[in-house]
């Protein structure tokens, strides 16, 4: 039994191997041909999974569920992945692979209609906004990096880890050198396709990812306060559900399926006439929430034990963690394999947002492939600037008493994305209409999907009901 369990696990661990090599090939589709389709199932369910699991998870998920109850948190987020997010996941696969276009031109090649077809560039605004704050983050990782590197993050106290970043965050240079390094590579392998040498890590660096959750997850629940970040995470406690937690819930479940910004839409229009989209809906859904909870079970316990507050906000993961890694022997090596883990997460996510604008820029302004990245790398070094200096130096320059990089991150996950989202879903519920949809998520008819009309039926009702209603009661006008 052990030894069957044993192979299972081998066999497991060999698949998601081959899944990333594939989706890393995939990137490297992308660019050297932009309507490039792709051969392999696994390779495009893997794409869409590295867009899906990335800060999103590890660094967003748990400070917008330690900002919000926790277990309330966590229920009404599980509901929107599986109610919303799967179904507009569906959509907007539909739309790419329909059209075979970015989300403007996809649009604009399904309908004639004036406000539906421009739906597109709501996408591409979003994602520029994203990568105004995004990048930021990636770029704390590098510092995290180096910090593991020269040996700095051992041997702090739980207040001098969170001064040391609050410090950091809020200077001036270093971020702004990661963040423009982190865009500078990211350019380099949109632009020049990825090198066998990244192609190969990266096969082993996204189940190494998940394995390493994982273990930290044992070890985060042998600290003292394991049983009070558990109960704080999972503790469903009714009463905690206000507006403000489920309008929340539902943006981080659209933030981290990569949803309502035209970025599914986009790899869409890679896919072949063979994907079978509602299988790779599920995984992508199933392993991103997976991994977003690993992540909580894995910064919690030390929230609790380490007397951090859950509700500190974007700074949680970078207090956190370096205080559970600095209790662990060879602190600085988990922490320098971590951070390198999740920098590459977010490459993989940073690169699905970036081609969203490079395809847009691309098909409408009919710029070559180079020409189009580096106008969009140099667009979000200069938004992404901005955001980081809005952390310390402009932090005065404030949109609604947020600050520039809370003001995009609230834009994006709380406006644009749900908004955009309720349009796609009213757009193919009412304008594209059942049995077309059914029709391409069965790959006209030869998948197999049972769900498809209850798809069809959440889409046309439930999403844009639903989604309209989370924002009218966040925005006082009804009360439910
Ligand atoms: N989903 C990614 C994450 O969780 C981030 C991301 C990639 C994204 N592409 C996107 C978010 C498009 C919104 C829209 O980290």
């Amino acid at each position: 039994m052990q030894i069957y369990y044993f192979f299972s696990v081998v066999q497991k661990l060999a698949a998601s191997f081959c899944i990333f090599a594939c989706e890393i090939k995939f990137f490297w589709l992308v660019t050297t041909d932009s309507r490039a389709t792709f051969g392999s199932k696994f390779g495009v369910i893997l794409a869409s999974v590295g867009s899906a699991v990335g800060l999103g998870n590890v660094w967003r998920f748990p400070y917008e569920a330690g900002a919000n109850g926790g277990g309330a948190f966590l229920a009404v987020y599980l509901c929107c992945v599986f109610v919303l997010g799967i179904p507009m996941l569906l959509a907007e696969f539909y739309v790419g692979r329909a059209t075979h276009r970015g989300a403007v031109g996809a649009f604009r090649k399904l309908t004639g209609n004036p406000f539906f077809s421009r739906l597109g560039y709501l996408g591409v605004l979003s994602s520029l906004f994203i990568l105004g704050f995004y990048p930021v983050v990636a770029g704390w990782t590098f510092e995290y990096i180096w910090q593991s590197l020269t040996g700095n993050l051992t041997g702090l106290t739980s207040e001098e880890f969170s001064a040391s970043f609050g410090a950091f965050s809020s200077s001036v240079w270093r971020p702004l050198l990661w963040v423009v390094a982190f865009l500078l590579l990211t350019h380099l392998i949109i632009a020049g396709g990825v090198q066998k040498g990244i192609e190969r890590c990266s096969k082993m660096m996204m189940p190494v990812l998940f394995v390493m959750l994982v273990v930290l997850c044992i070890r985060s629940l042998m600290l003292s306060g394991a049983r009070e970040g558990l109960e704080f995470l999972f503790k469903f406690n009714p009463s905690d559900i206000h507006p403000s937690v489920v309008l929340s819930a539902m943006g981080q479940a659209f933030f981290s399926l990569s949803l309502g910004a035209g970025c599914m839409i986009t790899y869409a229009s890679y896919f072949g006439q063979s994907t079978d989209l509602p299988r790779t809906a599920k995984v992508v859904a199933l392993l991103d929430t997976l991994i977003a909870v690993l992540a909580g079970v894995v910064i919690f316990p030390a929230v609790f034990t380490f007397g951090i507050a859950p509700t500190q906000g974007p700074n949680l993961v970078f207090v956190t963690l370096p205080n559970i890694f600095s209790q662990l022997p060879m602190g600085n090596l988990w922490s320098l394999l971590f951070f390198v883990l999740l920098a590459i997460a977010a490459l993989t996510s940073v690169i699905s947002i970036h081609q969203v604008v490079t395809a847009y820029v691309e098909e409408e302004f009919r710029l070559s492939h180079a020409k189009s990245t580096t106008v969009v790398t140099v667009v979000a070094i200069v938004l992404s600037v901005f955001g980081s200096l809005s952390l310390g130096l402009l932090g005065n320059l404030t949109i609604g008493g947020m600050c520039l990089f809370d003001a995009m991150d609230y834009a994006t996950a709380k406006i644009l994305m749900p908004l955009g989202s309720m349009f796609i879903s009213i757009f193919l519920g009412w304008k594209i209409g059942r049995t077309k949809l059914v029709d391409e998520l069965t790959n006209g008819g030869t998948v197999r999907f049972r769900m498809a009309g209850l798809i069809a039926f959440v889409l046309k009702y439930v999403a844009p009901i639903l989604i309209g209603l989370i924002f009218l009661s966040e925005l006082g006008i009804i009360i439910i």
